[in-house]
């Protein structure tokens, strides 16, 4: 039985105020936790055990996935009480795994939607020898990134920080944010301290002559940091570009959860979710967007590429194009509000505070009724 750790111990800095109440990884994705996507993924690999390092907000993880046993796993929770930093807390979590010094072990940041042959990782790992063979990605503009250049022979030859000229910009692989390590390299890194993977141990493996290995996928991959990937990455599972056993419903324009209510006159497409007990009505026009359970969109609103909070409402006819709505926050009848704007939780804004020559939203879907969204129950709760 293969075992894993998942990094979900992150602060999520860049969602917030999405991340204020609820950790990245619990985030809802296409109507499920994100981390009920990557468990399925996981189970359907042959992973048997997971051990969740937590640390920001850790108590609402377990209440939610408890021992795992409706995903198909063994769920294990192991809290830092200060955050040990990804190789910290790699090191911290292994306590609770059980395999010898030479078995594989999956490790997972908890942020990333992949189409990656995770059997494939873990199997290739074991029959070449190496310390960490980790999934790189390549990246159109890789300028961001650290850089992970590799050989013929798939051997990592460097970790480079990121490139500050053009000269530095040796390769477009990336790394990707999910490893196998052999349990014995896990025990060699320090304990009871921070320690990053990424500036420490990586780099340390090299310089001691290990063999770390680099393999190069190239199907989907999106790191779901930001407000702007977050909704791409929902999207894209509710399309079924990026397949998900833990979608709670058909592939299809929009994805409609139980429980939610959406008038037959507004308007859903390009990979909009509505949550549970979420409330759509007349004339809205949602696109490529997250609404949140419980949250209200009011009548002749339209809201582009936006995450809507928990339980917040969005007046009637505004205008929003990426924008992040708190949980709980008001935004007042006819505001139209510029793209990239944050509106912290509870906060609340009055009708017409916000009046941005905003361009017009596209609108590509038909309407609900004439699209036979179907209404889907979630599956994983
Ligand atoms: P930002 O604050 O927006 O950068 O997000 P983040 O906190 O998730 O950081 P980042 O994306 O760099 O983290 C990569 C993965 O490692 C995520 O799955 C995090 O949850 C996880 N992670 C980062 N730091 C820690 C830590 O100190 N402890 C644990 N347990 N996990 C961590």
């Amino acid at each position: 039985m293969t075992e894993a750790i998942l990094l979900v111990g992150g602060q999520g800095s860049r969602l917030r105020p999405l991340t204020s109440h609820t950790p990245k990884p619990l985030l809802h994705v296409a109507g499920v936790p994100f981390l009920a996507h990557q468990l399925a993924r996981a189970a359907e690999a042959g992973v048997g055990r997971v051990v969740f390092a937590t640390s920001y907000l850790a108590e609402l993880f377990e209440p939610y996935f408890g021992d795992g046993e409706r995903f198909g796993l063994h769920l294990e929770y192991v809290t830092e009480d200060q955050p040990l930093g990804t190789g910290g807390a790699i090191r911290n979590a292994a306590r609770r795994l059980r395999g010898g010094p030479d078995e594989p072990v999956l490790v997972f940041n908890g942020d990333i939607l992949s189409g990656l042959d995770i059997a494939a990782l873990r199997d290739g790992h074991r029959a070449s020898g190496a310390a960490v063979t980790m999934h790189l990605t390549r990246v159109p503009d890789p300028r961001a990134f650290g850089l992970v250049p590799t050989d013929a022979d798939g051997r990592v030859l460097a970790f480079l920080e990121k490139p500050e000229s053009p000269d530095q910009l040796v390769t477009d692989q990336i790394n990707a944010g999910c490893y196998v390590f052999t349990r014995s390299a896990i025990d060699r890194i320090p304990d009871g301290r921070v320690v990053s993977v990424e500036r420490e141990t990586f780099p340390g493996l090299l310089a001691s002559g290990e063999f770390v290995r680099g393999v190069v996928d190239d199907t989907y991959w999106l790191d779901l940091g930001t407000p702007a990937a977050f909704v791409k990455g929902s999207a894209d599972l509710v399309r079924g570009v990026v397949p998900s056993p833990a979608l709670p419903g058909p592939v299809g324009e929009a994805l409609v959860l139980d429980g939610a209510d959406v008038h037959p006159d507004a308007v859903l497409g390009e990979g909009t979710v509505v949550g549970e007990g979420a409330h759509i009505a007349a004339g809205a026009v949602v696109n490529g967007s997250v609404v949140l359970p419980g949250a209200r969109i009011a009548a002749g609103a339209r809201v582009h590429r936006s995450v809507i909070g928990r339980h917040s409402v969005v007046g009637a006819d505004c205008v929003l194009d990426s924008v992040v709505v708190g949980d709980g926050a008001t935004i007042g009848a006819g505001n139209e509000l510029p793209s990239g704007l944050r509106i912290g939780c509870g906060a609340t804004l009055a009708a017409e505070a916000v009046r941005t020559s905003a361009a017009p939203i596209p609108c590509t879907a038909q309407s609900l009724a004439s699209s036979g969204v179907p209404h889907a129950s979630p599956a994983a709760r």
